[in-house]
Order: structure tokens, then sequence, then C-alpha cells
């Protein structure tokens, strides 16, 4: 297992290509399930949770060919059959293939996911998604078993919370339902406007994306089909806090301001200063930070999936920030390690409180999720000495060469072997 070693004290400056999103990846690669025809999908990040999900459409399969950032994947001799617990566990988003293979076959048993530790992260609006849509499904034994074998029906379904993983599940599914599925209280994340937009490029009929209303027509008549995977928002802001946090100034080339508003108001408020450039976006840190609070909220508010990197940023702004957390009940298992650094935060149920001007020194820390992670990498950067994060893989899982394209901007971060 691999452990990042970190000299923190530099400023960061250059470009950065920002890669496809992961969180937009795996749900269009489960989504190839649906069609017995070959999408091709482009810009795949070069991230472990996409190689994992393209292992599990081969073990259903799919033929599938690679090159570079691009895949064919061709789900035409793709059967339902059951998936090693190895794969699953390795990430959440295989619940993702639920919905298309239940939808294609009429029948479809998943392992209970696994991935990130943060909270308990059930499984019951995916559930209730699918039975709303006529599937008699069961959670036995540590597995998901859903049966519809006279085919779904399309319906009304109201989700609970706006769900970005069950409205992805239920939109996948209605595609292949008989009649209109109406979605009330959808969730708008950009990631689920991609997904339609390259389920609709393989002959879904899907209105309404990106609202909380979303309306699927089936079924959908497939076909052929090619379509580029969106910029990583959520990489994005994570070099964006990169270049805040060390007083350094960063390109992100491929960003996109329209998905990013939150993001960047909260960087400007802090004392960043952010704008369009040629290619992508610029985040310059050349200023005193400020305390600034934020509260984690559904798209289009501060994404849960920043919140960790925030926190390592107002560990070094003037005066104190309080950080909200509202999405995962036990998303701060950053919090001790960056205290280990030298971070001045105390929780409070779910807000952590952040005393800035800390100064950091470099130490031991692991971490159980990736934005957790990555946020100890953060903060290692402006750490006095040396930081080593142990555990890289989770980095692996959703951050396409971390340490190369920090490196690049002058960081001074090695990989080593354990
Ligand atoms: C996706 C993202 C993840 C991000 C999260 C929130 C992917 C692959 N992952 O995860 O990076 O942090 O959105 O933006 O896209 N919940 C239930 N029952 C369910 C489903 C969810 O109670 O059936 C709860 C979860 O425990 C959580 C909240 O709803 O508290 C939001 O989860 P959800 O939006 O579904 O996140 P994911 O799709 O898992």
């Amino acid at each position: 297992m691999d452990k990042l070693r970190i000299q923190g004290g530099r400023a960061l400056h250059g470009s950065v290509a920002i890669a496809g999103a992961k969180n937009a990846a795996l749900p269009q690669l489960a989504a190839t399930l649906l069609s017995p025809h070959p999408v091709e999908l482009a810009n795949l990040p070069d991230v472990s949770d996409v190689a994992n999900m393209l292992t599990l459409l081969e073990q259903y399969g799919a033929r599938i060919v690679r090159t570079d950032r691009d895949a064919i994947i061709d789900a035409g001799p793709a059967r339902p059959a059951e998936t090693g617990y190895d794969t699953v566990r390795r990430m959440r988003a295989t619940v993702l293939v639920l919905g298309p293979l239940l939808a294609r076959f009429g029948e479809a048993r998943v392992s209970l996911p696994g991935g990130c530790a943060i909270g308990a992260r059930p499984v019951d609006m995916h559930v209730s998604a699918l039975s709303a849509l006529g599937a008699d499904v069961r959670v036995e034994g540590g597995f998901i078993h859903a049966r519809a074998p006279k085919g779904l029906r399309g319906n009304r379904l109201v989700l609970p919370s706006p769900s970005v993983g069950a409205t992805e599940t239920a939109i996948m599914a209605a595609t292949a339902a008989a009649g209109e599925t109406e979605i009330l209280n959808a969730a708008r994340e950009p990631e689920v406007i991609d997904l339609a937009a390259s389920l609709g490029a393989m002959g879904a009929v899907i209105e309404g994306a990106g609202t909380h209303r979303i309306l699927i027509n089936g079924p959908a008549s497939w076909r052929p089909a090619a379509h580029r995977i969106m910029p990583d928002r959520i990489e994005a802001g994570t070099y964006a806090i990169a270049a805040a946090i060390t007083g350094g100034q960063i390109e992100l080339s491929g960003a996109r301001l329209e998905h990013m508003a939150s993001v960047v108001q909260a960087l400007e408020l802090a004392g960043a200063r952010v704008w369009p450039g040629d290619r992508g976006l610029v985040v310059s840190g050349d200023g005193a930070l400020r305390g600034t609070d934020v509260t984690t909220e559904p798209y289009p508010g501060f994404p849960t999936d920043l919140q960790a990197q925030f926190m390592a940023l107002m560990t070094q702004a003037d005066g104190a920030s309080m950080i909200r957390e509202t999405i995962f009940e036990s998303r701060f298992m950053h919090v001790p390690e960056l205290v280990r650094l030298g971070a001045n935060i105390r929780l409070q149920g779910r807000t952590a409180v952040v005393r800035g001007g800390a100064r950091l020194h470099g130490a031991q820390v692991m971490a159980t999720d990736l934005r957790a992670s990555v946020s100890l990498v953060l903060a290692g950067l402006i750490a006095e000495g040396e930081t080593v994060l142990n555990r890289v893989y989770h980095l692996d899982r959703g951050y396409e060469q971390l340490d190369l394209k920090l490196r690049r901007c002058g960081a001074q971060i090695e990989r080593a072997a354990q």
C-alpha cells in the first residue's frame, strides 16, 4: 500500500487539467447495461473507482474496448450474473447497476455496497424507487434482490430527500419502464444532468434533469451512442483550495464556472480571487484568508464532497468559521487528523468550529475516506516539515494522479511504497 510524503511550505503555481467527473462516469457506466448496443464514453477519469466499475461490467459479460480515457462498452452480451462481493464492497456506487440490470433482464441480485466509511449510507430510497416502478425488492443476507418478471411500469415517485444515487437509479430504471415516470424532489446535481444526456444519446426520452421534477417516457428505443463525461467539479474545487491555502495561483483547465457557483462564492468570501481564464477558471490566493461559514447542501448548495478540503483551508483563516454537514451524519473523520497536524477544531454535533490561524506541523496521518484523505494532503502542503499520508488507495479511488498534478504546480510530494 502506497503512502504520500509531503514537505509543506510551497505556494503552488501552474495549470491542472481537470479530469472527467468520477461521479458522472460511474452512473453512466452502469447505464450502459440498459442497452444492447455499444456506448462510447469519452473523458473517463483514470481512477480506481472507474476501473472497478469497468471490471464489474465485464463480470456481467459486457465487452469493453479501452483507449486512454475513452471506452466503448458493448453490453449486448451482458447477463445478470451474481457479482462477487469483492468488487462491490470496494465502492458504494456499485448499487447503481441494480436499476439497469432489473430494467433490462427483469431480475437482479447485487451485494449491498461498501465504499467510504461516511455514515450508514442506506439504500432504502433506491429500493422504494424500484418498488414504485413495480419491482419486488428484498434486502436479505447482505444482498439486494429485485424482480420484475412482467417488466417495470412508469409511475410517480416522490423521493423523501433529493438523493443523487436514488435519483439516478430511478431515472435508469424508468427508461425501460412502460409509460411515463415522474420523479419529484429529484436531485439537481450536474452529474444527474450528464447522466440524462448520456441516456438521451442512447435513446431514452428524459425531460427536466437539473430540476426537482424529471419526466421519463419509456420504454426507450436503444441505439448506439457516444457521450463525453463532464469535468469533475469536485477535483476542480480541490485544486482551487490548494491554490488558496498555499497562497499560489492555479488554472483549472476545463473546469466549468456554472457548476461551481457555491464553491466560488465561499472561496471569494474567504478572500481568494477566482476568474474565468481561456481554458477554465483561475484561482489565486495571494491575500489574507478570512473565516467563512459553510453549510453542505444538495446542489446548488456547497457540496459535501468539498467540506473536508474547505475545513483544511479554514484552519489558515483569520478568525473562526463554522462548517456544518447536513448530507452525511458522520463525515468528520478528517477532524482528529487535522487536529494532529495542529489545527484548532471543535466538533459540536454536525458542526465543526474551526479557529483559524493555526500553525500546522507535519505528522503521520491517515484517513478512511476519499475527501478526508485529500484534506490532509492540502493541510500537508502548508504544514511545517514532513506530513506522511498513509492508505493512499482512498485517494486513488477518486483523484487522477494527484501527486503528479500537485508536483507539476511546485509541491514537494512523493509517493512511496509502504
Ligand atoms: C453521491 C456521490 C458522493 C456525494 C453524494 C452527495 C456518487 C458516486 N457519489 O453519493 O460523492 O458525497 O452523492 O452529494 O455520485 N440516503 C438514504 N437512503 C438512500 C440513499 C441515500 O438515506 O437510499 C442518504 C445518504 O445516507 C446520505 C444522503 O441520503 O445521508 C445523500 O446521499 P446520496 O445523495 O444518495 O449520495 P450518493 O448517491 O451515495
